[in-house]
């Protein structure tokens, strides 16, 4: 370890320390747009030929069982317990709730009732995310996302959802990283429904941002005390020379990616959810990173990044959640470092006057990473998928630790110093 002086970060009275997870990532069993998808020809053959295949198996790219979540929901928060957490983020999966078009499913409804029953007899504060990227398959057929008429259907299945589990549920996020999600399926045609249409890309952005105003407006109906937000996947840029040009890179790069999502959404926002997991360097062009510590995935880990991040929210002046952070580590051999940095960003920021409410880690258990399927592990607890045995691993101790003295405190860095000092 770099000669650091050791000492006590303590963070803000009710700080919110938890993990997060996404329903068609670990409940199973889904049938949605993304469960069709996943088996179509098309994406069979692109695997095949892409020698991914070969590489992690046909299975690995088909969400199947996953984590059975669905059913071992009750077991999992136990678990999250034990590990000191006080907040769980989870998604509700429209497919389940609205199955038939107009038709609720009141079996759906009364799991995800118990599910924040649950979580809340454990004194767990529930985070809901409405739209976590699958949409129903009648939903997919009537034109999906880029229908004008979408944003009528999402308010529609929102209303429901919180008219009925409501009661119990203070925090509100309506969307997930939209922006990834259009930029995948409608721009970069990586993900469902695979198109390369800019047109179609902005018809998308209009519908959900539409979508998440109205939705905003119906939550404060039902309950003007719920806080509401979107989970946004910010980047940290830096440069490296300071040149005008770069300047004015990072600063386009910075307003597209960054802002252009919470600067239209500003009045319809309590707080910023914040999901962050990349670092990029500037250097006459994006991503010119060293890449010198990366995740499994390759993505740089950048110490700071989170810190940077936080600061560049400072001008919406609302609290900050941060909804989701973390990393393919399925050694896990840096995700303790991983931890200590990041909250070392996160004590800091609060200390400079950002009203930083809270930490998700993503993730609760390791789940199906959409396109990359299985293999990446994010989870602080491992699946065993053949058996769904649940296992923290040792960075989720250390996680439980900080938990519990609500921040990072000396004896803790102590006991973990070799996992701490591997990477500093
Ligand atoms: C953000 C997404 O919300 C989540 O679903 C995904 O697994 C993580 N990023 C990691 O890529």
């Amino acid at each position: 370890m770099q000669k650091e002086k050791l000492q006590d970060y303590i963070f803000p009275k009710n700080f919110y320390w938890g993990a997060a997870t996404a329903s068609h990532q670990v409940e199973g069993n889904n049938h949605n747009d993304w469960t069709e998808w996943e088996k179509s020809e098309k994406r069979v053959k692109d695997l095949k030929s892409s020698g991914l295949v070969n590489k992690h198996g046909l299975d690995n790219f088909v969400s199947g069982r996953s984590a059975d979540h669905y059913n071992k929901y009750k077991e999992d928060f136990k678990l999250a317990k034990e590990l000191g957490h006080n907040a769980t983020r989870f998604s509700i999966e429209w497919s389940r709730i609205e199955p038939e078009e107009g038709k609720f499913n009141q079996k759906a409804i009364d799991h995800y009732k118990d599910v924040i029953k649950t979580l809340k007899e454990l004194d767990i504060e529930p985070f809901v995310t409405l739209w976590h990227w699958p949409i129903p398959i009648w939903l997919r057929d009537k034109g999906g996302l880029k229908s004008s008429e979408m944003p009528k259907y999402f308010v529609r299945y929102a209303k429901k959802v919180v008219e009925v589990l409501g009661d119990d549920v203070k925090f509100w996020i309506v969307l997930n990283e939209p922006e990834v999600n259009t930029g995948m399926g409608y721009m970069l045609g990586i993900w469902p429904p695979q198109k390369k249409n800019i047109l179609q890309y902005f018809r998308v952005t209009y519908n959900l941002m539409k979508a998440h105003k109205l939705t905003y407006r119906e939550i404060k109906k039902i309950n003007p005390k719920a806080q509401i937000g979107i989970a946004k996947q910010n980047v940290s840029f830096s440069l490296k020379k300071n040149t005008p040009v770069n300047r004015i890179i990072r600063c386009l790069a910075n307003f597209y990616w960054n802002h252009v999502w919470l600067c239209s959404l500003k009045k319809y926002q309590d707080f910023i959810g914040l999901n962050h997991y990349f670092h990029c360097v500037v250097d006459y062009g994006l991503y010119k990173n060293d890449f010198k510590i990366v995740n499994d995935l390759g993505w740089e880990i950048w110490p700071t990044s989170l810190y940077e991040c936080l600061k560049d929210l400072e001008k919406y002046n609302k609290p900050v959640y941060i909804t989701e952070n973390g990393l393919a580590d399925a050694k896990d051999e840096k995700r303790t470092w991983f931890i200590y940095e990041m909250l070392k960003g996160v004590h800091k920021a609060i200390e400079e006057g950002i009203d930083v409410k809270g930490y998700l880690h993503w993730s609760l258990m390791d789940n199906f990473e959409w396109a990359e399927g299985y293999w990446p592990r994010f989870g602080l607890i491992e699946i065993d998928y053949d058996t769904l045995e649940r296992k923290p691993r040792k960075s989720a101790y250390f996680y439980r630790d900080i938990c519990i003295h609500n921040g990072i405190v000396v004896s803790t860095v102590d006991k973990y110093k070799k996992e701490i000092e591997k990477f500093s």
